[in-house]
């Protein structure tokens, strides 16, 4: 299957790129997955000079997300381009900068050094940055900002331009739409949301800069919602991020859809291997979780890609306890047992988006807490 997806004159392994301040400069997770696999790694923002950020507290957990306020800490370009950039060429990353600015020409400055700098595939505008002539309103919450921004960056540098719209505005149609027509290659949403946590007890906020940037489950639907409204508005590609949780149903179903297209016979004696010991243990009283293992790592090995080999490999970890957690609710074993069969039914039928389907269901199923993905 022909994953490539191209961002203006940029083509890209696959649509999967790691968020900015999410992957640090991208180095510090080359044990974790192999950096050239992914369709891009976007690094921590970078201004100019290196800042030290806000001082603790940064970080605070909410029920369902995370707020932060880190204040852009960072190197600064020139150490990143000296001491980041040679190892992200060396281990073969697609590297996307993140770049900061407090004034229109800072933005100019740090994306001409970019532009001199080999290995740098696209600069990022994190355009959420208050621009201090303008009394310290955010670049990226005004047009003409959005639009002056955008537009200076385009005049200096031959890479692709993707700005990095705020979720922070009425109408983020509009944002793109200026962008587009400043020259931007694509755009990316959504940066965090502007929140608060407050301490019960002391009655003060528990950020050390009062607010921060909400990110995590919380925000996917509304992201979700932004990304259609900007789809309306602009024909250039869109980065859709924010809150996308479920990695697993990502990769097991685009598993599940190779293997239709690509399994051998001696795949399907390995998927019926698995089946046969999860009935065979269901039988005996056991709950066939090393079973369920066996079917998945069945489908995996028959999709025939070292990319979501590597990425189910990554994610095995953070499955086992849900797996256990699953499979020993009453009558589960049985019903997974049936979807696995259901599965092995499309796969073996050559039909890739039955095969796709029935492991969504069966993964949506699986997960304790009965949620769907519907995006
Ligand atoms: C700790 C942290 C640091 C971040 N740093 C940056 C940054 O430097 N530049 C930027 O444009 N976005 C930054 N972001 C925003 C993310 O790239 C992303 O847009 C946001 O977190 C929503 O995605 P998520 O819900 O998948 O985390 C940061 C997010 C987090 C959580």
């Amino acid at each position: 299957m022909d994953l490539t997806t191209k961002i203006g004159s940029l083509t890209l392994r696959n649509p999967v790129i790691a968020a900015s301040g999410c992957f640090g400069y991208g180095l510090e997770y080359r044990h974790v997955v192999d950096l050239a696999s992914l369709g891009g790694v976007c690094v921590k923002g970078l201004y100019m000079a290196e800042r030290e950020g806000h001082p603790p507290q940064r970080i605070v957990e909410t029920p369902s997300g995370m707020l932060n306020a880190i204040g852009l800490q960072g190197v600064g370009v020139h150490r990143f381009v000296k001491e980041h950039l040679p190892g992200l060429r060396e281990a073969g990353a697609t590297v996307f900068v993140n770049i900061c600015g407090t004034t229109l020409d800072e933005y100019v400055q740090v994306a001409k050094v970019l532009s001199d700098a080999e290995g740098v595939a696209a600069i990022e505008l994190n355009i959420s940055c208050p621009n201090i002539k303008e009394g310290g309103i955010q670049f990226g919450c005004s047009l003409d900002g959005t639009y002056g921004v955008v537009s200076a960056v385009r005049q200096v540098t031959h890479l692709p331009v993707i700005p990095k719209l705020t979720p922070n505005v009425t109408s983020p149609a509009s944002f793109a739409r200026a962008a587009a027509d400043a020259g931007a290659d694509a755009i990316s949403l959504v940066n965090t949301f502007l929140a608060m946590a407050i301490d019960v007890e002391t009655r003060k906020p528990i950020l050390s800069n009062g607010m921060g940037g909400l990110s995590g489950p919380a925000i996917r639907p509304i992201a979700v919602r932004m990304v259609y409204e900007c789809r309306q508005a602009v024909s250039i590609p869109i980065i859709g991020m924010g809150g996308i949780m479920d990695a697993r149903d990502a990769i097991e179903t685009k598993n599940a859809a190779l293997a239709a297209a690509r399994h051998t016979d001696v795949d399907l004696d390995r998927i019926e291997a698995a089946l046969e010991a999860m009935a065979a243990d269901i039988a005996a009283g056991g709950h066939g979780i090393e079973a369920d293992e066996q079917f998945h790592d069945a489908v995996t090995q028959a999709a025939h890609s070292g990319l979501l080999a590597q990425m189910t490999s990554a994610i095995a970890g953070l499955i086992a306890d849900p797996r256990l957690e699953s499979l020993s609710r009453p009558g589960r074993p049985r019903a997974a047992l049936r979807q696995h069969q259901a599965i092995a039914q499309a796969i073996r039928a050559g039909d890739s988006k039955t095969a796709a389907r029935a492991m969504h269901r069966h993964l949506a199923d699986s997960a304790s807490t009965g949620h769907r993905g519907v995006e």
